[in-house]
């Protein structure tokens, strides 16, 4: 706990000098910084290899909850008693909302698992809710060998600050493309970017450099819409990543990442799972 007192003690002197300086603050983000949010993210991943709870316990706050696909669960019954072997981690990091997103690949595992969890702290940066889309056999296109040698061969380095998008840029690409389903206006709203890929389960849209993410998009705009989002954004990352009930297939828990480049979609990873069922369209 040495280390969060010290991230404390920090925030208190760079809050005094922002009052000093006349600059307001953001309200209730005192104690979010980059560390606080990393220490949590690292302790989930810690949790997650061990198949514990345990190396979660100092950073949550009480009455912390959890929900695993999209239903309110209790912890000690999760995908996160379960030790695994992750293959891949990434993990983004969202500032103004004081929340991460992971995502782990445990392709060798013996019961593979692709897991996508969203991380969302209190203004104190103790952790409220741990959210997550847990797939596995069964999940819609999955294959975590696939999933792991695609996510490998892709190059999701933090953006220079001169070219970083705005938060709302981001989120407005990932909402439109969101909506394709129930909205045909939405198509056209998303920033389509050449070469584009997206890793859809296991499935991959990559080709090379006329690579493009409109493939398979939905061309009936009259269907059940993409409920429930819960966003994620990073900016450093050009990232954000939503989770919604992805009511036209099953009702399914769904977590959609997209990450941008120059304004334009470059990424999307996808992972639906369908309440324990196999997911069919
Ligand atoms: C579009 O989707 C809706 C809802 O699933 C369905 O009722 C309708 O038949 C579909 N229309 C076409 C043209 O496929």
């Amino acid at each position: 706990m040495t280390s969060a007192k010290h991230i404390n003690i920090w925030a208190v002197l760079a809050a005094t000098v922002q009052v000093a300086a006349g600059i307001p603050l953001a309200p209730a983000a005192a104690d979010c910084s980059r560390a606080v949010l990393t220490e949590a993210a690292d302790a989930y991943v810690a949790s997650q290899k061990a198949g514990s709870l345990a190396p979660l316990q100092q950073f949550v706050a009480n009455g912390w909850e959890y929900e695993e696909n999209n239903k309110r669960i209790d912890a000690s019954k999760s995908v996160l008693t379960k030790a695994l072997t992750i293959d891949h981690r990434r993990t983004i990091y969202d500032l103004v909302d004081c929340a991460t997103f992971t995502e782990l690949i445990a392709a060798n595992n013996p019961e593979p698992y692709v897991i996508g969890t969203q991380i969302r702290h209190g203004a104190d940066g103790r952790v409220t809710l741990i959210d997550s889309v847990a797939s596995t056999t069964g999940s819609w296109l999955f294959n975590a060998q696939n999933t792991l040698k695609y996510a490998l061969q892709e190059k999701w380095d933090i953006i220079p600050e001169g070219k970083r998008d705005s938060r709302e840029k981001i989120k407005a690409a990932g909402d439109a493309y969101m909506s394709m389903w129930d909205d045909a206006k939405a198509s056209s709203l998303v920033p389509w970017g050449a070469p584009c890929a997206r890793l859809e389960g296991g499935a991959y849209t990559g080709r090379g450099d006329e690579d493009t993410c409109r493939q398979g998009i939905p061309t009936n705009s009259s269907q059940a819409p993409n409920t429930r989002r819960r966003y994620v954004i990073d900016e450093s990352m050009g990232s954000v990543n939503i989770l919604c009930v992805w009511e036209h297939m099953m009702n399914a828990a769904d977590s959609h990442e997209f990450r941008l480049e120059n304004g334009k979609v470059r990424y999307i990873h996808t992972m639906t799972e369908c309440g324990g069922r196999v997911c069919r369209l």
